[in-house]
């Protein structure tokens, strides 16, 4: 059941930076997508095309998505809320976009500003743009066990919003734990529903690490058969309409974990961890993550 290779998505420039209060300059935010792209990850999550009065820190996504150094076999998806995300992103050359929806109504209205059922009528002009453009969706629920306005969020909820985006087209779905309150007895309850609706391989798990679970809701849904993990190096992230959600977990920590339970990622650690220490250099401060720290390396 558990599967003997892993997809990592990086996150790190995207869920990472968009939560710092500081401004990271584009060259910064440059460099280390280049970086991430020397270290065998295939998918690096680059920038939203959202509001610039709504997230400053992703206001230069088209200067970054021009800068960057594209590299032959890696991917670099971008935030689109609407259609006009979804055009500024087809024109800054991304080739695969992330819609973003949620399994609670009051996070939808705090982080996107309408329902969930708008949501989906919105995410509808993306998807049927994408394909008329050929681009690749891939879609996010937010809040699957815990949302910041609402407390607990049933896997009922979860599982028409996820189905809805797959009908939409989208070729995945991240279902993402927003404030790190998952437990691994949440990640079974969450996926004993949806894996009754949805295959296992159009499905991925997003988690931030503000508990400490993340570790054991990757292994968890690792013998779910689950292959594919959202993670940000060093550790970065936030959400800036989540109060109190700390970083996703960091790529370094499930790498170390994966890379000792023999399961392939073709991505190397040191690589990773010496791009931790960059970025946390930009922004003053060490990695959060454990593996970072405790290998600390030429890049520190
Ligand atoms: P709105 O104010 O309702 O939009 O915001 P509007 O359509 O009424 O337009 C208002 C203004 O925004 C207009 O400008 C539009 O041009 C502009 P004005 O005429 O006032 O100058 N606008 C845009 N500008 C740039 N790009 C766009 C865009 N759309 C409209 N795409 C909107 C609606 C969705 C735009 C806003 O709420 C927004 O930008 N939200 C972004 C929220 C966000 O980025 N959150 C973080 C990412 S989600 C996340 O982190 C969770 C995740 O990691 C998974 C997990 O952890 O669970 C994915
Ligand atoms: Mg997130």
């Amino acid at each position: 059941m558990r599967p003997s290779g892993v997809t990592l998505y990086e996150v790190g420039p995207r869920d990472g930076l968009q939560a710092e209060t500081e401004i990271v300059s584009a060259a910064d935010k440059i460099a280390l997508i280049d970086r991430l792209s020397q270290t065998g990850l295939q998918h690096i999550e680059a920038a939203s095309f959202v509001s610039a009065k709504w997230v400053p820190q992703m206001a230069d996504a088209a200067e970054v998505m021009a800068g960057i150094a594209r590299r032959h076999g890696v991917s670099y998806p971008v935030l689109t809320p609407n259609l006009q995300g979804y055009e500024a992103a087809r024109d800054a050359g991304a080739a695969t976009v992330a819609i973003f929806g949620a399994a609670s109504e009051t996070f939808s209205r705090r982080n996107i500003n309408c329902s969930i059922g708008e949501s989906l009528e919105r995410f509808r002009f993306v998807t049927e743009s994408a394909a008329r453009d050929g681009l690749k969706v891939r879609g996010y629920v937010s809040c699957i066990v815990g949302c910041p306005y609402e407390g607990r969020i049933a896997p009922e909820a979860v599982v028409p919003v996820a189905q809805k985006m797959l009908d939409l087209g989208c070729y995945e779905i991240s279902l993402g734990d927003t404030i790190g309150v998952a437990t691994p007895g949440d990640i079974r309850r969450l996926l004993d529903m949806v894996l009754k609706f949805i295959p296992t391989g159009r499905i991925a798990l997003h988690c931030h690490d503000t508990y400490g679970q993340a570790l054991a809701n990757i292994l968890t849904a690792l013998d779910y058969g689950i292959a594919v993990f959202d993670a940000s190096v060093g550790g970065l992230g936030g959400c800036p309409y989540a109060p109190g959600a700390s970083g996703n977990v960091a790529t370094e920590d499930v790498l170390y974990m994966l890379d000792g339970m023999g399961i392939e990622t073709g991505v190397d650690l040191d690589a990773v961890i010496d791009t931790a220490w960059f970025i946390s250099g930009v922004l003053g401060r060490a990695p959060r993550s454990k593996v970072a720290r405790a290998m600390r390396s030429s890049g520190s």
